[in-house]
């Protein structure tokens, strides 16, 4: 047996289950076993049994059971192996940390910054004159004091520097300040965030990890400025109130996906708690991979606008890729959930969001059948294919028998005409898997992954990448946020990080410093950059950065198509490739 197993052996066997359990919940012995109020439903009636000859626990409502080491893993929502140690602590059996938590210790001064940052922030906001304008800009928009607590808002004070000073006082260094993305330096050092109220952002595990500010008093700045991506904020591994709801949308056995995490809070005034936000991205494969752990049924709500229904679109295609069932709110209007709310009414919302729910084909056919000019051939074909590209993804023959008929009446064409043209597979994508097309945010233009996928050495191209980078530091910003994604190799990945994060304090590069900086194997990968022979012409960027996504989506794909039911198998290949990451895991954006 494993030395692992044999611990988990040892702690099960030396903790008392009884004494674990009933700090959580009020125990009375009953026989030979303790009941009480299951924590891991609605319990109305003690249904939970813990019986301390088995030591385990059942609950006979809900079917949780269990060991004390699960119990608290599932209690306090923590892994596995934290639970073990928690346990193991109590009972003399030392347990030694995974990835994750070294992880997390290695950077627990970055943890600490934005955790006292959010506590400074929130007190600022509900405790000083200088923040009833802001208090006054939140009642407007109808969220309560009970939800200013909730979702822990604060605000960021309209003086330079408040907030560095809290923080020096506190002993921490201005670099690590500078690097968890709350202070920058310029003549001297400043708050990142000014006169803006403060949404704290905690990652999949509920740690709290940055921030999105967003302006309430008129001015030509942005509406939202949100902490810079670094070593611990990855927008693209974080759903925003994913923590929180995590027991919601278990019970729920579905998840609201909004765009904004304004929606997130209009959906809980709404009472509809299962609710998480994207950061106004696209969704990445950490992201859905999250969701999936929980449950496969998943609402897209997003703005009723045209760029929220092209998202809608592009989502409900990688969704349906991942096996997970997808339903979609029409907002009426063009309006936002939160905008719907303020219009018609918390009830309105709810009844929105749970009775109002269309399948995803059923959205897709309306919204395309809204642009249809029936008596314009090209607009009928354009429909036409259309809907049966979406046919072909979903693969049902029920949705495409019905969807057909559909068809057939709307279009005032026989069915067995269509049948016959969807028959010829004219329509279906090659390969027999959707390809995305991919839309070039600049240009506007759509490429298809086929005509540009020519990438031939994808470790070569992110080293190009880099050396551009170094040589030409302005495009720094730009190019590590395309490295954002899990066909980055770590090395490459955590020196792009280190060289942007350099370029923004210094503004200069210096290399010598940056490789001092680097773990010993990670520095001899940059030395290699530095080393290398390329031309760093700066116009190529477009190209390369282009060639990446393209790549990236293409061998997506190309695994998922190997193994169609197994997410399981992609992650695998995917953190066997990683190996061991010295940054946390990072999820592709399909939008870039
Ligand atoms: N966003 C951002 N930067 C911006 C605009 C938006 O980061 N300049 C992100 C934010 O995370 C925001 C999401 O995109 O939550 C959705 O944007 P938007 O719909 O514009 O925000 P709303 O939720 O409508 O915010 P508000 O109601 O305050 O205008
Ligand atoms: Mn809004």
């Amino acid at each position: 047996m494993s030395d692992y197993q044999n611990k988990i052996d040892e702690i099960k066997d030396k903790v008392d289950i009884v004494d674990i359990i009933s700090e959580h919940v009020h125990l009375e012995k009953k026989g030979n076993n303790y009941v009480g109020l299951c924590p891991f439903h609605d319990d109305k009636n003690p249904s939970l049994t813990v019986s301390p000859t088995k030591k385990i626990y059942t609950c006979f409502s809900c079917h949780a059971s269990g060991n004390a080491i699960t119990f608290i893993e599932k209690f306090k929502r923590i892994s596995f192996s934290e639970a073990l140690r928690e346990l193991g602590n109590r009972v003399g059996v030392t347990v030694s940390q995974t990835k994750e938590e070294k992880f997390y210790l290695q950077n627990k001064r970055y943890y600490d910054i934005i955790e006292e940052s959010a506590k400074f922030y929130h007190f600022y906001l509900t405790n000083t004159n200088n923040g009833l304008d802001a208090i006054k800009y939140l009642h407007n928009r109808n969220i309560t004091d009970d939800i200013i607590k909730r979702f822990n808002i604060g605000l960021a004070s309209n003086e330079s520097d408040l907030l560095y000073r809290m923080l020096s006082d506190k002993n921490h260094l201005v670099v690590d300040m500078i690097d968890a993305g709350v202070v920058r330096s310029g003549s001297s050092f400043y708050d990142v965030f000014k006169s803006r109220i403060m949404f704290p952002i905690s990652d999949l595990n509920g740690k709290l990890v940055g921030f999105s500010g967003r302006k309430y008093q008129e001015s030509n700045e942005s509406k939202y400025v949100n902490s810079a991506e670094n070593v611990i904020f990855k927008k693209g591994n974080i759903l925003y109130n994913y923590y929180e709801a995590f027991q919601d949308i278990k019970q729920n056995n579905n998840v609201f996906v909004f765009e904004g995490f304004m929606d997130v809070i209009a959906a809980h005034r709404a009472n509809v708690k299962n609710s998480v936000a994207t950061m106004g991205t696209a969704f990445t494969i950490e992201q859905i991979k999250a969701i999936r752990r929980i449950t496969e049924n998943i609402t897209l709500c997003y703005d009723g606008d045209i760029a929220g229904i092209e998202s809608t679109k592009r989502a409900i295609k990688l969704l349906n890729q991942f096996q997970m069932n997808v339903s979609c709110i029409i907002i009426p209007d063009g309006l936002d959930p939160d905008e719907y709310v303020n219009k018609f009414g918390n009830d309105a919302l709810k009844d929105l969001l749970v009775n109002n729910q269309v399948n995803a084909i059923d959205y897709i056919y309306e919204n395309e059948k809204k642009s249809l000019i029936k008596n314009d051939i090209n607009s009928v074909e354009k429909f036409k294919k259309e809907i049966f590209n979406f046919l072909h993804i979903f693969n049902s023959n029920v949705l495409i028998e019905s969807t057909i008929k559909k068809l057939s009446h709307d279009l005032e064409i026989s069915v067995s005409g269509l049948l016959n043209d969807y028959d010829e597979n004219k329509y279906k994508p090659s390969n027999d898997i959707y390809i995305p097309i991919i839309v070039n945010k600049n240009t506007g233009d759509i490429v298809n992954i086929r005509d540009n996928a020519k990438v031939a050495s994808l470790d070569i191209l992110q080293k190009k990448l880099i050396n551009i980078a170094i040589k030409h530091p302005e495009r720094c910003a730009e190019i590590e946020s395309k490295f954002d994604n899990f066909y980055v190799s770590p090395d490459n990945r955590d020196i792009m990080l280190h060289v942007h994060q350099y370029f923004n304090v210094h503004n200069v590069i210096d290399e010598e410093v940056i490789k001092a900086k680097l773990p010993d194997e990670t520095a001899t990968t940059f030395e290699k950059i530095l080393n290398m022979e390329f031309p760093s012409d700066v116009s190529q960027v477009e190209v390369l950065l282009n060639g990446f996504g393209e790549y990236k989506k293409h061998k997506i794909l190309m695994e998922i198509r190997q193994e169609p039911n197994s997410v399981d198998k992609l992650n695998k290949t995917i953190s066997a490739r990683r190996g061991s990451t010295k940054f946390l895991k990072k999820g592709g954006d399909f939008n870039d």
